[in-house]
């Protein structure tokens, strides 16, 4: 990393997921599948989904967590960024919406679309506004409502996803050895032909066709996914130790995006971490695409496994495609 004016700590955290679950038992009656298959070829047991609102509810809900926990003002934030790939709609951005729902008065913001490393993406962002000293309370949300464009007959894509939301609140600190060290990211768009959702943009906006065609949810081709994924999530993550002279010892956790089980075990492998030391909570959530990443921080933060100094890195995978690893020391007691 370029020299910076200061370091990019997280300072606090909050997460939202809906009551309501779908757990695989309720996919054997309306696929044909079965809670065998879900669970050996992903790890995923149940998920949650969001019946009444869009993703501005996951994303507000998550984000009065975090002010709570840290009985902050809403006035007191700077910028809001939310990375999501189902906004409420095209424009206002979410982030919008957010704010409003927030009453953060005296914050700017924007949304991230960068699908599965959208936080990755989003954080990175958020960091650098803050390194630069212009911006003292940046909230970063992953958010996502994933019901809304999974296509419920479509057994190979239904039961891969649900909804939740995540924040983390970034704060400047003089002390170069704690928040985000380094980050390698990447996207590459010839990825557009197996990972997609084609319809209701400039390129087909919508008409009875494109709903007919099914242009309106998402389409993967999970086996080509797959392999690209674990290629990529794992080698980024190993060239990013590399760099940085990091020892799978130095590691207190991976903290990887959530989209199937043996993705995550492939990953740790190549790194040499055990899975004692990778962060999981895809059988109880799923995919929710750019709320994973935070919400295993929150969750295991939470639980007090996470320790200040402790080494992390953050990796994704997703459409576009876009991935990367993050190398984050954790700030907080
Ligand atoms: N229940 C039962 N069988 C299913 C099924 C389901 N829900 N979904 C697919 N199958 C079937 C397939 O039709 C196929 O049957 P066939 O051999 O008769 O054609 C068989 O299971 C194996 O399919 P395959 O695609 O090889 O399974 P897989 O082991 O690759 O697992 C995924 C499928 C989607 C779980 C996996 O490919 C995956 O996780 N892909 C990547 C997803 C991802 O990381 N996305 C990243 C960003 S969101």
């Amino acid at each position: 990393m370029k020299d910076k004016r200061y370091n990019a700590v997280v300072t606090g955290v909050g997460m939202y997921v809906p009551e309501r679950i779908y757990d695989n038992s309720y996919f054997e009656k309306i696929v044909d599948t079965s809670d065998e298959w879900i669970r050996t070829r992903t790890g995923i047991r149940e998920r949650r989904i969001l019946e009444n609102g869009g993703t501005s509810v996951l994303a507000t809900k998550a984000a009065e967590d975090l002010l709570k926990s840290k009985n902050l003002s809403p006035e007191e934030i700077d910028v809001i960024i939310v990375a999501t790939v189902t906004p409420d709609m095209f424009f206002p951005a979410t982030a919008c919406l957010v704010q409003d729902n927030l009453g953060a008065k005296k914050a700017w913001g924007f949304d991230v679309s960068a699908a599965c490393s959208g936080f990755l993406f989003a954080f990175q962002t958020g960091c650098s506004l803050v390194e630069s000293g212009n911006y003292k309370k940046v909230l970063v949300i992953g958010a996502d409502k994933m019901s809304s464009i999974v296509d419920y007959t479509d057994r190979n894509n239904c039961i891969l996803f649900g909804d939740a939301g995540a924040a983390v609140l970034i704060e400047p600190t003089d002390d170069k050895k704690l928040g985000l060290q380094d980050s390698l990211l990447r996207c590459d768009g010839s990825g557009k032909d197996v990972l997609y959702m084609k319809g209701g943009g400039s390129a087909n906006p919508p008409t009875h066709e494109t709903v007919d065609q099914k242009m309106h949810v998402l389409f993967q081709d999970g086996k080509a996914v797959f392999k690209v994924a674990v290629k990529g999530m794992a080698d980024i993550s190993y060239d990013l130790m590399k760099k940085n002279n990091l020892s799978s010892d130095d590691i207190a956790y991976l903290v990887p995006h959530q989209a199937n089980l043996r993705i995550i075990d492939a990953t740790a492998e190549r790194m040499g971490i055990t899975r004692e030391k990778v962060m999981i909570n895809i059988d109880k959530y799923g995919n929710t695409t750019a709320a994973t990443i935070p919400l295993c921080l929150v969750e295991y933060y939470r639980d007090g496994k996470i320790r200040k100094g402790d080494k992390l890195i953050l990796a994704s995978f997703g459409a576009g495609f876009t991935w990367g690893a993050s190398f984050l020391v954790w700030g907080m007691d």
